[in-house]
């Protein structure tokens, strides 16, 4: 039996990641990550990574591909990143794409990233329906789908919580990234350091609170400051993720993006969703940070609902928003059957 194949670029930020799906799984995926030899990302500098190794990690990706049997007269089509993302580095892996596309002659598919985290999760967990709550460097939002839609729930006002993280680690003098030291730092606490708490309406804003925690540090040990920093900045995250639930009247939470990978922020979403008698997801690590399946598993469902995108309409969109993108993967009965049951 034939399954469609599709080939996907990732590269909105530090990874460029391609990879290979079919409606059962992974075929093959290989990831190239740009390390800036100090500090933050550069995003010329990453797109020129980006540039250097997209062709290595294309024929990388085919020959493990052929490894497991599949070729390249078997994809159906090239899915890639259209943003959100830093504008050089999409430009690049679009161009990329396009260049694929049309020597294979087969459809393009631009997919919004955001919604690339959300569908992977779906895919590789139980989770059908769920309130996502998706947490990165750069992103932080609160999502659901409704009426055709992933529509925003919540959203930071500022920057993203990672982001937030690792700005409040380099001026603490750890290494990139700073999250992961963070949640070290944070078992060996002993106090509560009172931080701001800033939740205005659904929205969330992580600046402020990235630079009192930094100020912090004058009257306080790094081990306090780092678990005040992070229960607060949780908290607040999961009172939005709460409050989705409540309005939309979904049962399941999904937990997308890098920051995924901390074990507190997991155990605070597993304690709120067990109070309301909600299901609680976490796709496998590999899912969670950016990664060329996701992009692809997006590209996949599209294609399969006869969604592609012409070259021409192929720039790429440093702002996309995920509530820009027409669900046409997705059985609008869903809704029904939500409102069916309330
Ligand atoms: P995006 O383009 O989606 O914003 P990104 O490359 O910025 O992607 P990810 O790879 O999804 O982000 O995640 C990286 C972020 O996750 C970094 O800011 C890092 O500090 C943070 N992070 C990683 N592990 C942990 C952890 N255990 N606890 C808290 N934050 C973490
Ligand atoms: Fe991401």
């Amino acid at each position: 039996m034939s399954s469609t194949t599709i080939l996907g670029i990732e590269g909105t930020a530090w990874n460029l990641s391609a990879a290979i799906v079919n409606e059962s799984d992974v075929v093959a995926e290989v990831t190239h990550t740009y390390r800036p030899p100090t500090g933050g990302i550069h995003p010329r500098e990453a797109a020129q990574h980006h540039a250097r190794y997209a062709s290595q990690v294309i024929r990388d990706l085919l020959d493990e591909a052929k490894q497991h049997g599949v070729t390249t007269g078997d994809i159906d089509a090239i899915a890639f990143s259209q943003g959100p993302g830093l504008g050089p580095c999409l430009r690049t892996v679009a161009t990329a794409a396009r260049m694929l596309a049309l020597s294979l002659n087969i459809p393009l598919v631009g997919v919004n990233h955001c919604i690339a985290h959300i569908e992977v999760g779906k895919w590789k967990t139980p989770s059908s329906d769920p309130v996502v709550l998706y947490v990165s460097g750069a992103n932080s939002q609160v999502l659901a789908y409704r009426m055709g839609k992933y529509r925003v729930f919540g959203e930071t006002l500022d920057i993203g919580i990672g982001n937030a993280f690792d700005k409040f680690a380099r001026n603490a003098g750890l290494t990139h990234p700073g999250g992961p030291k963070i949640e070290e730092y944070a078992k060996n606490a002993t106090e509560y350091i009172p931080l701001p708490y800033v939740v205005k309406g659904m929205d969330f804003s992580f600046s402020g609170l990235s630079t009192a925690a930094t100020d912090a540090l004058k009257r306080a040990s790094i081990e306090d400051v780092c678990y005040s920093f992070q229960e607060t900045a949780f908290a607040m995250l999961v009172e939005v993720t709460e409050r989705a639930l409540a309005h939309t009247g979904k049962n399941e939470v999904l937990l997308a993006g890098g920051v995924g990978a901390n074990m507190r922020l997991r155990e605070m979403l597993d304690i709120m969703c067990d109070d309301r008698g909600a299901s609680f997801y976490v796709p496998e690590k590999r899912f969670m940070g950016d990664n060329g399946a996701m992009i692809a598993y997006l590209g996949l469902l599209m294609l399969e609902s006869g969604t592609v995108t012409d070259i021409d309409r192929s720039h790429v969109n440093p702002n996309f928003r995920p509530d820009d993108v027409d669900v046409t993967w997705i059985d609008g009965t869903i809704d029904e059957k939500l409102e069916g049951g309330n």
